[in-house]
Parts: structure tokens; sequence; C-alpha cells
């Protein structure tokens, strides 16, 4: 985060609280949010896409009602994907018309709730819900404005993209075969539809954008052919998220200013060569907006040297505040913050207090070797798809994310309680 720094004994601050203070006000675990790095991040990539595009904070990564109302500030859109997240847009007052309804399989109760508040734009997925949504929507007697998700056989890795035929997963409508084609052509039909545009996300943790050229020239592949077909030119195009950011230092993630140049140029030119009218793009980042905006502050429990391995550093957490060590060997860096140390480093694995040999937060780290149990550790860059993704598993109360600006902590979403666990559980 950038008002991250140190105070004169070596402590770590954040928007000018040390974490020590953090620790003692809040406990830890905790999710420590920079709130002016977020909203920095957020006006970024607005002022980047400008005027004759739109950003939809992917609200998957993260979201509490407090973050809705930093996007709506800030001139951002949000892309949903449940009827909970929808919820907790409309109750902080994201205006309908900017957010974006995203699934697989979104249930007609989600749909019909969507629909009644006004959303702006709903990304149909399957044949089924073309039709289910164009019935939901007559039968309130609106048109709703929707676009279609495609696939456009571009699987996008963190550093790479191979280039498939056939696109073997649950999302969208294969372009391969002319399903898409074929997907736009009953669109059309239906009145309870506007077909605005078309949509496609090839990925997550993406650096290169080859992944996003060969993914926008299909896309505008396929508005050429609709206009060819149907004579109409589809006014949008999504280019969904997946940016990535630097877990460590190995990570060179691009700017927002370079990422837009990059896909409007390349949009502006596809659409040249085709001859149409240039759409407005829109984009979905999530992490590259959150995710370097927080860390999460641990207290170590205990310290185990194993002879000749390494040493496990137990922290008051683990797999229920941060799953995506052991579900993707997702890569982490972890420093102590409440003291400096001369100390040698020791090859280190920080490890969760969870019933599971995978319960690891940081596979490989090195930590001064005299670190002790009551010293806080911090795991930076755990803004995206870490306290969204959080669990229960043992019964470990998840932690509560504090949101620090201009010197002034916050608690933005509330540390669990054991009354909160057993509110569920009924007899
Ligand atoms: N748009 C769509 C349609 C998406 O499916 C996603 C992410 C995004 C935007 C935002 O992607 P981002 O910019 O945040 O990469 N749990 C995984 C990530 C799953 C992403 C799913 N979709 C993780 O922890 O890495």
């Amino acid at each position: 985060a950038q008002t991250v720094g140190r105070n004169a004994d070596g402590v770590l601050t954040v928007g000018q609280i040390t974490a020590t203070r953090l620790a003692d006000e809040f406990g830890t675990p905790a999710y420590i949010l920079d709130e002016a790095d977020f909203r920095a991040r957020a006006r970024a990539w607005r002022t980047a896409f400008g005027a004759d595009a739109d950003v939809f904070y992917a609200g998957k990564a993260f979201l509490s009602r407090a973050v809705v109302r930093w996007l709506h500030e800030e001139g951002l859109n949000l892309d949903v994907c449940s009827g909970g997240e929808l919820a907790t847009a409309l109750s902080a007052g994201m205006p309908a018309e900017r957010i974006a309804f995203h699934g697989n399989n979104k249930s007609v109760q989600e749909i019909t709730r969507a629909i009644e508040a006004g959303v702006g734009r709903i990304v149909l997925d399957s044949f089924q819900e073309i039709v289910r949504v164009a019935h939901i929507a007559q039968s309130l007697g609106k048109r709703q404005k929707v676009q279609i998700r495609i696939t456009v056989g571009v699987e996008a890795h963190t550093h790479e993209f191979i280039a498939t035929a056939h696109e073997d997963q649950k999302f969208g409508i294969p372009l391969a075969g002319g399903q898409a084609a074929e997907a736009v052509r009953r669109a059309l039909q239906l009145d309870g539809l506007e077909l605005t545009g078309i949509h496609s996300h090839i990925g997550s943790q993406i650096f290169d954008m080859s992944g996003f050229e060969v993914a926008a020239h299909r896309v505008v592949g396929l508005l050429k052919d609709i206009r060819d077909e149907h004579g109409v030119e589809l006014p949008e195009i999504d280019l969904g998220g997946g940016l990535g950011i630097a877990y460590t230092s190995d990570d060179d993630p691009r700017e927002p200013h370079e990422i837009a140049k990059a896909l409007s140029e390349i949009v502006s030119r596809e659409c040249d060569a085709a001859r149409l009218r240039t759409p407005r793009i829109s984009v979905e980042p999530g992490r590259a907006i959150v995710g370097p905006t927080a860390f999460t502050l641990y207290e170590v429990g205990t310290v185990k040297p194993l002879d000749g391995l390494r040493t496990y550093v137990s922290v008051d957490g683990g797999m229920s505040d941060n799953i995506r060590t052991a579900l993707y060997d997702a890569e982490y860096s972890v420093a102590l913050v409440s003291r400096t140390s001369d100390a040698e480093p020791m090859l280190a694995r920080v490890v969760g207090k969870h019933c599971e040999s995978g319960d690891i937060v940081v596979k490989d780290a090195f930590l001064p070797a005299d670190l002790a149990p009551g010293d806080l550790i911090a795991v930076p860059a755990t803004g995206a798809y870490c306290r969204s993704m959080a669990s229960n598993y043992n019964h470990v109360l998840r932690p509560p994310v504090v949101a620090v600006r201009d010197g002034e902590a916050r608690v933005i979403v509330r540390r669990e309680t054991e009354e909160d666990l057993l509110r569920l559980d009924v007899g």
C-alpha cells in the first residue's frame, strides 16, 4: 500500500498508525486496508479509461458497504455475481444502473430482484439464461439491457496464454461452432432483452496483454458478423478483469493507463479494420484495485525449528482468512512489523492454526532467527480474494477489515464473534 512505512523504532506504519497500535486496538488477525490507496487505485483506473469507457469494480475480490460508497464517490461502476453482492451494493446506495450482474447460474429470484432494482446490465451466460432473463423481464413489463458472455478460445494463465480451439469450462458461450452467433440471434429476437454488447473475461492474474489482444480480435470479429447478418452494430464490448498485481517482487504489473491505452488501441485498430464504429469499452478489475491495498496482520504464536528443514511459524489465523496459498499455490511475502531485528534470516514457513497440514499462509519466506511468540508479522497484498473467500473452518472466527486513512482507523467489517457463529446453529 502507498502510505506504508516504518517509524523511528522500526515499527510498520500505515496511514501514520503503527501496526502495534492496530493490533492493540483491533486484535489479530486483521486485514488492514489503506483507504487512500484504494481510492487512488480506483481513481487511476477511472481516469485512465476516461469518459468513453466504464470501469466496473469486480465485487467478488472484496465487497463491503464502505467499499461500495468509495467506488460510488470515485465514479466507478460495480460488477456483482450473486444476490448477496447485489444486496450489499444496493444497500450502500450504488445506483442500480451502474451495476452489472454476472454469474453462470443466477437464480430466478436473483434475476427478478436485479431487473426490479433496475440494474444497468445483466451478463448472459447460457442459452437457458437468455430465455429466462427475457421471460422475467417481459413478465415485469421491462426491457433489460444485456450482454452475452462468450468464450473466445483464449485461456489465460499467470504469465502466458494458450489459444485453444475448444474451451472446456463452465463460463460463457463458445465462439467456436457458431454458438455465440446463435446466442446473439436468439437474444435479438426476444422482446424482453436489449442486447447492448459482447463480454469476454479471459482469466486472472495476467501480465501479458497478448491474451487480451486475441480476445479483442475475436470479439470484434463477432461484432462484424452481427453487423453483416443483422444490420446492427452493438454499442458495447466488455473485456473483463484479470490484470495481475505484485504478490512478490518477481511480479511486474502494468499501470492502469498502460492497460487502458493498450486495450483501446487494440479495439480501435480491430474495429477500423472491420469498418465498425468503435464500441464503448468496459473492464472489470477486482484484484488490481483492492489486492495491493491491504495486508493481513498476524501475531506469532509458536516458532518451531525443524533441524535441517525449516522453521514453522504459527500465526493466529491461516487458511480460513487466506485460502489462496492452499488452493492455488499462491505466493506471498511476509515481514516482521512490530520491531526490527539484526538477527540472521532463517528459512521459515508461515502456517495457520487449522487442523490441516496444507494450512500454509506463506510457503517459503525468510524471517529473522530471533522471531518469537508475540511478534507481529504482516502479509502484504491480501486485499483481494482473502476476506471474500474466508471461511469458518474449525469454527475459527473471520477477522475484521480495518480501514486506515489520515491517521484514523475504523472497522468496516467487524470481527466475527462466537455469537455470530452460534446464531445459525439451530437446535
Ligand atoms: N470479471 C469477471 C467476469 C470475472 O469472472 C472476474 C473474476 C473478474 C472480472 C475480476 O477478476 P480480477 O481482476 O479480480 O482478476 N479467487 C481467485 C480469482 C477468481 C476470479 C474469478 N473471476 C483468486 O483468488 O485468485
